[in-house]
């Protein structure tokens, strides 16, 4: 995505050969056009998945996430990573070991927003090892329900979670790959595609 790679180019930051920083649009700041964007993307990307929700993982997943269920017509669910003084029963659990932060989060959603009917399509902020999107993913099987797809704003290409993701057999679709960090520059991975 054109719009996408250009905000990676210009407001992105390189702070060592594995992390980029994105917090003037997307991680902190958060750009509401980029967002809308961003959202129509995912919603081209996944129109013919039948889409019932989408599910995401607090914070920094909801923006795109509310944007791309605006555009599918579907509502957004996103998993806690802190205990709720309202979500207390009936919950669906998974452990996500941060290989970036060097620790578990348990995350949870209320059993009562996903139905064994439901088509449901992921979506996080960023893919690096995919235990985030994996641990979503086992929330959706907990409740019977289909994993459609996974949509990633960014995903770091040289880590193995998108590797991880498609041999699983999950449809990913990440609307900027990045395939190095080296040196302090962004490098894009080219793709098939115009506006990929
Ligand atoms: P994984 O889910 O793909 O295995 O990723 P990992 O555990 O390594 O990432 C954990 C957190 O670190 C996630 O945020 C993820 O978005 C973030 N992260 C990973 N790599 C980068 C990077 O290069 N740049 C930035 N800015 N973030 C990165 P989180 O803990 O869920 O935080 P938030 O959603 O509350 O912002």
């Amino acid at each position: 995505m054109e719009l996408l790679q250009q905000k990676i180019l210009n407001e992105g930051t390189v702070l060592s050969d594995h992390v980029l920083k994105v917090d003037a649009f997307l991680n902190h700041q958060i750009d509401p056009q980029l967002m809308v964007e961003v959202g129509k993307e995912f919603a081209r990307r996944f129109e013919n998945d039948h889409i019932t929700k989408v599910l995401t993982l607090e914070s920094s997943g909801i923006a795109p996430s509310m944007m791309a269920a605006l555009d599918l017509g579907v509502p957004v669910i996103f998993a806690r990573k802190r205990k709720s003084l309202t979500l207390v029963n009936d919950l669906l659990t998974a452990s996500v070991y941060s290989f970036t932060k060097k620790e578990t989060n348990e995350i949870s959603v209320s059993q009562k927003f996903l139905e064994p009917t439901d088509n449901v399509l992921i979506i996080d902020d960023f893919l690096a090892n995919g235990q985030a999107a994996l641990g979503l993913a086992s929330i959706v099987e907990l409740a019977g329900a289909k994993t459609a797809g996974i949509g990633i704003v960014i995903e770091k290409s040289f880590q193995n979670g998108g590797k991880l993701l498609r041999d699983n057999g999950f449809k990913v679709e990440s609307l900027a790959r990045i395939q190095s960090l080296e040196g302090g520059k962004v490098t894009f991975l080219e793709e098939v595609g115009v506006g990929r």
